[in-house]
């Protein structure tokens, strides 16, 4: 449970806000490279943080991002020209840099002070793993920045990967929270009740990982913390005197991987990027690092599969809160545990069904709700401290970012920090404490 005011403090992600300004010292992923092909292309509309932007790709082919308002009269700049490597309003032809500084003001007198005092709000970006960062911290022009945080999925070839994005419509924190909370799928991602484990088509796993992931719906968890975030575990009986073990990553503010990963599976991961308070992007990314992605799993993650939902061109999930996530409540009945299709679009039917912003005043948590405990803590805790001078470490970390997570058998009594040690060596995060919440 968390006060009211608490509950504002982690939703509210405004330029004015505390957990706004905590975003904001963070690289934020704000496009697909994809969507701005060409140099002098389109401009493309962008909502940030409660921010109105808009998107260019220039003549040099880097990528500007500036305020969308024009400050002569408030044109929207989405409909301007982009030209030599700046930005035209065409209501009046005010034209700006990639710094926002004015290179011509056509209808101003010379000799004003306009050349000095007007400006463009403007924000550097940088292109990673197929994806747009925009830094939106404070004085972004005047200072050496970090590096964008150096994610596994960025720094594999491209034929390893595979990044896409997808609209979800409620506040960013419950939807984080629904990934870390790794418990979930005992229920959620199941086969109806009266299913065997291994006659369920939709399932994303195995019989063997379906019966015990169903069987065992109190998995005990352990967290890790390290630099930038921390690993939660979740510990099932398996067969014999065997454990199955799920870990799931968290790094600040809003990254985490999946935990159903086997040795040579693929890993998937997400990245939460508020639009407004009501609605985020979900940045998802699929990646193997042995092996390119076949030709087959491409073009499965293109159509919609598993935590990766089948969006449109918009990237509005085909399923999804206007049409009810098109449950089939005979589905539900006889197949599947909710009726809906799709892993992704059966966790987004959930966290936007918490509300547009949950109410965290009257929730009742348990044991299974570890990992949200630290995932508050870390995150209000971080923006608590930047509102009195703290600066928040984990933004200048940005190789402490590359964090796999995934699944491990080990015998009883196996410690989580051997777990991940024997599974991913040092890529599960320099651990600085362990600790069983
Ligand atoms: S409103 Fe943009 S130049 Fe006039
Ligand atoms: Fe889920």
């Amino acid at each position: 449970m968390l006060s009211a005011a608490d509950n504002e403090l982690l939703t509210r992600t405004g330029p004015d806000t505390p957990m706004g300004q905590f975003f904001r010292r963070f690289w934020q992923p704000v496009a697909l490279s994809r969507e701005l092909p060409e140099n002098d292309g389109s401009p493309l509309k962008v909502n940030l943080l409660g921010e109105e932007l808009v998107a260019f790709r220039s003549s040099d082919g880097v990528v500007g991002l500036v305020e969308a308002r024009c400050p002569h009269r408030g044109a929207n700049l989405y409909f301007g020209r982009n030209e030599d490597c700046a930005i035209r309003c065409v209501f009046h032809g005010w034209k700006f840099d990639r710094e926002g500084k004015p290179l011509e003001l056509p209808n101003v007198p010379p000799g004003t002070h306009y050349q000095q005092t007007v400006r463009l709000k403007a924000y550097p970006t940088r292109e990673y793993g197929e994806m747009v960062w925009a830094y939106l911290g404070p004085d972004p022009w005047d200072r050496p920045l970090p590096d964008v945080p150096q994610l596994e999925f960025g720094a594999v070839p491209a034929s390893h990967r595979f990044v896409t994005k997808k609209l979800q419509e409620c506040n960013w924190a419950q939807s984080i929270e629904g990934a870390l909370d790794t418990s979930h799928f005992s229920f959620l991602h199941m086969p109806a009740p009266h299913v065997p484990s291994n006659e369920n088509e939709d399932a994303p796993a195995d019989e063997k990982r379906l019966r015990w992931i169903r069987d065992d719906p109190l998995p005990r968890f352990s967290i890790l913390e390290h630099e930038v975030g921390f690993v939660v575990g979740g510990a099932r009986r398996a067969d014999g005197d065997r454990r199955y073990w799920r870990s799931a990553q968290f790094a600040l503010p809003s990254h985490s991987t999946t935990p159903s990963t086997l040795p040579g599976e693929n890993h998937f991961g997400y990245t939460w990027v508020p639009i407004d308070d009501h609605n985020c992007w979900i940045y998802t990314y699929a990646w193997n690092p042995e092996r390119p992605l076949t030709e087959d799993e491409v073009a499965r993650f293109k159509r919609g599969h598993g935590v990766i939902a089948e969006v449109d061109e918009h990237f509005i999930p085909i399923r999804n809160r206007a049409n009810e996530y098109l449950i089939d409540r005979q589905h539900q009945k006889h197949i599947s545990f909710t009726g809906v299709r799709g892993v992704a679009e059966q966790d987004a039917m959930i966290q936007d069904s918490q509300g547009r912003i949950a109410d965290r005043t009257r929730e009742h948590l348990s044991a299974s709700d570890a990992a949200i405990v630290r995932f508050r803590r870390a995150v209000i805790g971080g923006a608590k401290a930047l509102v009195a001078g703290t600066e928040p470490a984990a933004a200048e970390k940005a190789a402490a970012y590359r964090l796999r997570s995934g699944s491990w058998m080990a015998s009883e009594g196996t410690s989580f920090e051997q777990v991940m040690l024997e599974r991913f060596g040092d890529m599960h995060g320099r651990v600085t404490q362990e600790s069983y919440p």
